[in-house]
């Protein structure tokens, strides 16, 4: 069994047209190591043609913390979450139907199911990922971001025109964990402290302007906040996010 579907996987990874149906997926080496993409991704593009790359780069669909709920492991709930397109599309509906949930379940180790495709659990999980203070966040982002990015319209002739502005980075399929990670993500590091969290700045190395200093709960406040306001709309022109 297993032979024959690495020997799928190899076919499948042979690119024979050049306008193939494919896209690119981003999952966390955690979910890669158990083995089970290798199981899922053959399994849906053997059915509809779609082929499916692994890439750290991709913002065309991640499995991740935020989107919809696809699978769950133990208490940890996988979320799909992707930009719109028909490859993308066909592969949220596969996941979420009968023949998908079955394909999810059938990976098995000594005849124990792995992961489990019912997500009843999962959707009172998802209400609950964003705990922080929305309104505590708009706050803190105005203060603490607010010189570079437009945050809202409040602050948008104060910020700088090049910086992606929030309504623009929360059309990303992964913002909210660009959200929490964003002070070590270029070009924060360089000036922002997170309380009890990061390292003091190097003493030959202080921050060449004035500091972003936040709590974790500010962080969580602000990643609440950004899940409140509605993404900018990509069919615009940039220039008016
Ligand atoms: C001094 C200017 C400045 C401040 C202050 C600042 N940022 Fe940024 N931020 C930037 C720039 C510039 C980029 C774009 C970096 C790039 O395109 O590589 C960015 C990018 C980001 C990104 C996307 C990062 C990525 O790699 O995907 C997030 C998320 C972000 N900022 C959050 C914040 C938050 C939250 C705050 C406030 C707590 C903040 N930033 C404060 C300049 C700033």
């Amino acid at each position: 069994m297993f032979r024959k579907l690495s020997l799928i996987a190899v076919l499948l990874a042979t690119p024979v047209v050049a306008q193939e149906k494919a896209f690119s997926l981003k999952a966390p080496e955690i979910l890669v190591k158990t083995g089970f993409l290798k199981h899922l991704l053959p399994r849906f593009s053997l059915k509809t043609g779609v082929r499916i790359t692994l890439s750290d780069d991709s913002t065309e669909a991640v499995f991740g913390s935020t989107g919809t709920p696809v699978f769950a492991s133990g208490d940890t709930v996988w979320h799909l979450s992707k930009t719109d397109g028909p490859y993308t599309d066909a592969f949220e509906k596969w996941l979420l139907s009968d023949i998908g949930k079955r394909t999810i379940e059938a990976f098995a180790r000594d005849g124990k199911a792995l992961f489990s495709a019912d997500m009843t659990k999962a959707v009172v999980a998802e209400e609950t990922v964003l705990t922080g203070d929305a309104a505590l966040g708009e706050k803190v982002s105005l203060t603490q971001c607010g010189r570079c990015h437009v945050v809202n319209d409040s602050n948008r002739m104060n910020a700088i025109g090049s910086t992606p502005s929030f309504a623009l980075m929360r059309t990303f399929p992964d913002w909210q964990e660009r959200f929490e990670t964003f002070f070590m993500l270029r070009p924060h590091p360089a000036f922002t402290q997170i309380t009890d969290i990061t390292e003091p700045f190097a003493a030959h190395l202080p921050s060449p302007i004035a500091p972003i200093e936040v709590t974790w709960d500010e962080v969580e406040a602000i990643t609440a906040y950004v899940g409140s306001i509605t993404p900018a709309d990509l069919g615009a022109p940039l220039q008016s996010q």
